[in-house]
């Protein structure tokens, strides 16, 4: 069954305060997004390893060739340098872009932070051009937030 933005707020937040697995809790979030939301094509959660390395966790979605990214490179390390999301409407238009699959044309990445501290990130791609707008970013910012409970 389809869930609102606000259930699915709602239900990741009651994971994360009744400390379920963080494996757990990163799976389910990749799957409600994934579920709920057709305009999302491929939905990955990046967890930062050694300070300056990203390295790809739960994703649905064509496997990706970018399972580590290094933090100067990609949309992705872009968004962790400058701890914002940031959405490319045509990702073909973005010399930043590491291409994932031919067929996406934009994309979000959130990272998921407690102050200036970054975990990781929510990196979501669509087939569809300019995909995505202040909604999803008010949105997947709600869910970074909760997931940045189970970090220490
Ligand atoms: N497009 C990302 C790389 C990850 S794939 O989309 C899964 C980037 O430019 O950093």
């Amino acid at each position: 069954m389809q869930k609102s933005s606000e259930e699915i707020i709602a239900f990741i937040s009651s994971l994360v305060h009744k400390k379920e697995n963080k494996d757990f809790i990163l799976k389910e979030t990749v799957e409600l997004l994934k579920e709920n939301f057709k305009k999302y094509t491929w939905v990955g959660i990046y967890l930062m390893e050694k300070e300056d390395e990203l390295v790809l966790g739960h994703y649905l979605g064509k496997p990706s060739p970018h399972t580590r990214i290094k933090i100067d490179k990609g949309i992705c390390g872009a968004a962790v340098r400058e701890r914002e999301t940031i959405i490319v409407p045509e990702v073909n238009e973005d010399p930043r872009y590491l291409a994932c699959s031919l067929e996406t044309k934009s994309e979000i990445v959130v990272p998921i932070m407690r102050g200036e501290k970054v975990f990781g990130e929510i990196d979501i791609d669509s087939d569809r051009s300019d995909a995505f707008d202040q909604k999803d970013k008010e949105f997947l910012e709600k869910v970074a937030e909760a997931l940045a409970g189970i970090f220490e």
